[in-house]
């Protein structure tokens, strides 16, 4: 796949060849991405950063890995204060802004939003959430870390033992690394969920088309079992139609360390896109957690940054260039990792 100046709006775009490069040139950002250098390959170039939905980690990392690599950001956040709340048009919005950049990443609550957005633009377009349907960065950062943290382990990288547990339905992130572990021989999905929030028919489809098993429970427990990686995702309260709907859910399934220890396998990888919703009556992954050394999610937030740093510079056609516009660093920083 030629990325310079694609739209990246799905997992359906890639094959495993352009995934493998998403991957090699996210490497090359590591002493970029850890402040060992700084490189300034970007210098000149603006990002429109439009995020019409909340985020944290999506928004403030697409702007960082475009400041690492020596861009400007401009940003707008939330419906309210953009003119998307006048009735502007996304076409006419994506028409306008992409006169102001030279990339443009965006998140929407709607479902196909992003791709009717890019129709406006003639710059390239990063999808950074469209409703309930994908998140295609926080895919390829997710397989990222699955890889260094197998690696990390001593595993074979290709052959994945997963389950992904939570809402299923509406979860953005885990419908995108379906999809993108697809491109990949050997995986064995589980899926655990409550009926009514299962993993999507298409989603599936994908799986049987792939060739790939997957087996489907909502028994938590089992799970939890003989897995590489366990992949818990929030209750997505903001999809449902009503918080008393949401409620039924939230709580239905809490790995906390005790169970950790009793039902997983030795150095089962535990990943979260995040946020993790930290409330009592939610409370998917719990806190006590946080000092076992294989709860990967602030890595995967790491490993985020370089994924998205690699994809500016192949849509940008930098990515060969990186090394002429190495500079030291001049200021005092903590390794970032
Ligand atoms: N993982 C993720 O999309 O997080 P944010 O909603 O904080 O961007």
């Amino acid at each position: 796949m030629a990325f310079q100046g694609q739209h990246i709006l799905s997992i359906d775009q890639l094959d495993r060849d352009a995934v493998e490069h998403i991957i090699q040139i996210a490497d090359n950002m590591t002493p970029y991405a850890t402040r060992e250098k700084c490189c300034n390959v970007l210098d000149g170039a603006i990002l429109a950063n439009l995020f019409f939905e909340p985020s944290t980690r999506t928004r403030i990392s697409f702007g960082t890995a475009f400041n690492l690599l020596g861009g400007h950001v401009r940003e707008t956040v939330g419906m309210t204060t953009s003119s998307l709340s006048k009735g502007e048009s996304l076409y006419d919005t994506a028409r306008v802004t992409a006169n102001y950049a030279d990339v443009i990443a965006m998140r929407h609550p709607e479902v196909g939003s992003v791709a009717d957005f890019a129709r406006g633009s003639n710059v390239p377009v990063i999808n950074g959430g469209d409703g309930a349907n994908e998140h295609p960065t926080q895919a390829l950062l997710d397989l990222y870390t699955i890889h260094n943290e197998l690696e990390a382990l001593g595993k074979k990288k290709d052959t994945i033992k997963i389950a992904m547990i939570g809402d299923l339905k509406n979860g953005r992130t885990v419908h995108s690394l379906t999809r993108l572990l697809c491109l990949f021989p050997n995986i064995q999905f589980t899926f655990i969920s409550p009926q009514a929030l299962a993993m999507p028919d298409k989603i599936l489809d994908t799986c049987h088309d792939a060739g790939l098993n997957y087996s489907i429970s909502e028994d938590f427990h089992y799970g939890l079992k003989n897995q590489d990686v366990i992949y818990l995702t929030r209750v997505q309260e903001e999809r449902f139609t009503t918080q008393e709907e949401a409620n039924l859910y939230r709580g239905k399934y809490c790995l906390n360390q005790s169970l950790y220890q009793q039902h997983c396998d030795k150095n089962t990888i535990i990943m979260h896109p995040l946020p993790r919703d930290s409330r009592p009556e939610a409370n998917e992954l719990s806190d006590d957690m946080n000092d076992n050394p294989n709860l990967a999610i602030f890595r995967q937030t790491h490993y985020g940054v370089k994924v998205r740093m690699a994809l500016f510079a192949l849509v940008l056609g930098v990515e060969d260039k990186l090394s002429h516009y190495e500079k030291p660093m001049n200021w005092y920083s903590p390794r970032h990792s």
